[in-house]
C-alpha cells in the first residue's frame, strides 16, 4: 500500500506542471515548482528544452542533486562531453568537470566575455552548472548576454554589413594575456605545485596551439531552432575581422563588444548553493566575475556536445 502511494507521489511530482518565468526582459527565465533530483516527465522534458531555447538561459533554484541526477538533467537537453580534460572530474564521474577557488588559489583578475571553445568548428551546444559552494560574502556571479539581443540592437543598414563579414577565433585572441595565466593556474591545485602547474599549463598552450590553430567564422550566426540572427564574434575568442584593416577590425569589433556588455541585454546571476543554471551556448555569451579574491567558490559542469547543426 505505502509503495503505492509513494510511487503515485513521484509521479505527481514528476508531472507537475513547471513554472516559467521570466528573469529580465531580454533573456534568462527561472524554472519553478520543480524537483530536479525526480526525473522529469516527457511534457516536462519539453518544456525546460523550449524554455532553453526561447531564453538562452534557465536557472533552477537551489537543487539537491546527485551526480547521477546532474548528469541525468544534462542528458535532457544532449549528449555529455568533457570538453577541459585538465580540470579535475567528480569521482566516478568523468562528465562532471570541478570548476573550483579555494583559500589557496586567488580569484583575481578579469574573465572575458566569451561563447565556449568558439575557437573550434564545433562548439559546445549548452552546459549545465550546479553550484556546490558559494564565496561567503558573495561575489562569483555570472553574468550572460543575449546574442541575439545584441544583434536587435544593430542598425540594419550595420547589421547587413556584419552580415558579410568573416571573423577569425582563436583561444589566444585574449588581449588581457595575463589572464592566460590566471586561468591556467587559478584552479584547485595542491599546495606546492602551482609554479610547476604553470609551467604545464604554458606548455599545454603551446600543444594545442599546434592542435587548433585560428578558425574563420561568420560575425553573424542564426539559431538553428529559434531562427533569430545573433552576434558571434566575444572578446575571448575573435582575434581579428578578415578583409578590413587592421584599424577598422578593431573599431568595428569594439562596437559589437560595447553592444555586448549593455546591460539591457544581460542577465546577472547571483548564486545559492544548489542552483542550476544552464546556458545555450550558441545564443548567449558569459562573463565570471572574479571578486571574491581568496573565498571558495565550487561549481559542478557537465558540457553538451554539439549536435551538429550550428
Ligand atoms: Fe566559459
Amino acid at each position: 500500500m505505502s509503495t503505492v502511494l509513494e510511487h503515485q507521489s513521484q509521479q505527481s511530482a514528476a508531472h507537475q506542471p513547471l513554472r516559467v518565468r521570466r528573469y529580465k526582459p531580454l533573456i534568462g527565465a527561472v524554472i519553478e515548482n520543480v524537483d530536479l533530483s525526480q526525473p522529469l516527465s516527457e511534457d516536462n522534458q519539453q518544456v525546460v528544452r523550449q524554455a532553453l531555447v526561447d531564453h538562452g538561459v534557465i536557472f533552477f533554484r537551489e537543487q539537491t542533486l546527485t551526480p547521477e541526477q546532474h548528469v541525468a538533467l544534462a542528458r535532457v537537453f544532449g549528449t555529455p562531453v568533457r570538453k577541459n580534460v585538465y580540470l579535475p572530474a567528480v569521482t566516478g564521474f568523468p562528465e562532471i568537470e570541478v570548476i573550483a577557488h579555494s583559500e589557496k588559489t586567488q580569484s583575481g583578475g578579469t574573465d572575458n566575455w566569451h561563447v565556449d571553445v568558439s575557437w573550434q568548428h564545433q562548439p559546445p551546444k549548452a552546459t549545465v552548472l550546479h553550484a556546490q559552494e558559494i564565496p561567503e560574502g558573495g561575489g562569483g556571479d555570472t553574468i550572460w548576454t543575449s546574442s541575439t539581443a545584441v544583434y536587435d540592437l544593430l542598425d540594419p543598414d550595420l547589421a547587413r554589413y556584419f552580415e558579410k563579414l568573416t571573423a577569425v577565433n582563436t583561444f589566444l585572441a585574449s588581449p588581457k594575456k595575463q589572464a592566460l595565466a590566471d586561468l591556467l593556474s587559478g584552479y584547485d591545485i595542491p599546495e606546492g605545485t602551482s609554479e610547476q602547474s604553470v609551467a604545464a599549463g604554458l606548455a599545454r598552450v603551446r600543444d594545442a596551439s599546434a592542435k587548433y590553430p585560428p578558425i574563420e567564422v561568420p560575425v553573424i550566426k542564426t539559431h538553428p531552432e529559434n531562427g533569430r540572427k545573433l552576434v558571434f564574434v566575444n572578446e575571448g575568442h575573435t582575434s581579428h575581422l578578415l578583409g578590413v584593416s587592421k584599424t577598422a577590425s578593431q573599431s568595428l569589433l569594439n562596437y559589437l563588444y560595447d553592444l555586448i556588455k549593455t546591460p539591457e541585454v544581460q542577465a546577472r546571476f547571483e548564486w545559492r548553493a544548489g542552483d542550476v543554471a544552464i546556458w545555450d551556448n550558441r545564443q548567449v555569451q558569459h562573463y565570471a566575475a572574479r571578486d571574491y579574491g581568496s573565498a571558495r567558490r565550487r561549481i559542478h559542469r557537465v558540457t553538451l556536445e554539439h549536435d551538429g547543426v550550428f
